[in-house]
């Protein structure tokens, strides 16, 4: 048997001791000290920040995308140049939708021929292609009692209701709905009479205020 040299590390394994056991294992595997038990800073500030990126981004869509709605978002879209006109809607599309609403439609039918004996038809009658002056005070107050359109004559048992936004009305519409009904039902159903402005409506509304329904008779009166 030969004898060791002296610088033999075998030799100094009778001096190791539980604790540079450990610290030697933990250095051959590459791990530091405090790597237990401890979060690592960049990690975590990774999350914060790839997390802040995805609220941000889902807060920014949320609000600006307009639900990709095409009539609304324009991915090449330009803001407007200042004093550019911007687009009015049709007051006929407006008007129609109103009028299919379940508004008008109920009585006076989808293609506007009414409900013989009850309810008259606005397909060619005198009284929404004539004058504006008292088809404008149909639809803001209504209309009761006898009627005769295109020759018939309706009892009048059901009466026509208010529109406009006035005392005792159920649906208040505004002047611009009731001018963008009437410049519809003026262009459809075989009729074609000229539209009726916002400011026609506003001028009698301010003219005659609250009042109760029309009748025939007071209508006639009227030019
Ligand atoms: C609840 C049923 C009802 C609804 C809703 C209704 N009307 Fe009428 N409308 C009538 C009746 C009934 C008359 C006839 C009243 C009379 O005989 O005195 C009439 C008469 C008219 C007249 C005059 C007569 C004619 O046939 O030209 C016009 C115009 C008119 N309505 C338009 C409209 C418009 C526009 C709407 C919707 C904004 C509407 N009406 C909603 C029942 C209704």
């Amino acid at each position: 048997m030969s004898t060791p040299p002296a610088d033999d590390p075998r030799l100094d394994q009778s001096a190791a001791t539980d604790d540079s056991l450990i610290a030697a294992h933990e250095k051959l595997l590459g791990r530091q000290k405090d790597d237990q038990g401890h979060y690592r800073l960049l990690p975590l500030g990774l999350l914060f920040f790839f997390s802040a990126l995805i609220f941000g981004g889902g807060t920014y869509l949320g609000l600006f995308s307009g639900m990709f709605d095409p009539r609304v978002y324009d991915e090449h879209g330009h803001p407007p140049k200042a004093g550019a006109a911007v687009a009015k809607l049709d007051p006929r599309e407006v008007g129609k939708k109103l009028y299919n609403n379940a508004a008008c439609n109920t009585c006076h039918q989808v293609n506007g021929i009414g409900v013989p004996g009850v309810y008259p038809p606005l397909a060619e009658s005198e009284w929404v292609s004539g004058s504006d002056e008292r088809v404008i005070r149909i639809l803001l107050y209504g209309l009761q009692g006898p009627l005769k359109v295109k020759g018939v004559d309706y009892p009048g048992t059901a009466p026509m209701p208010s529109f406009g936004k006035v005392a005792g009305s159920g649906y208040n519409w505004s002047d611009d709905k009731i001018a963008a009904v009437l410049t519809y039902i003026r262009s459809d159903f075989g009729n074609s009479s000229k539209p009726v402005t916002t400011e026609q409506v506003a001028a009698v509304h301010a003219k005659e205020g609250d009042r109760k329904a029309y009748t025939q008779e007071e209508l006639l009166k009227l030019p």
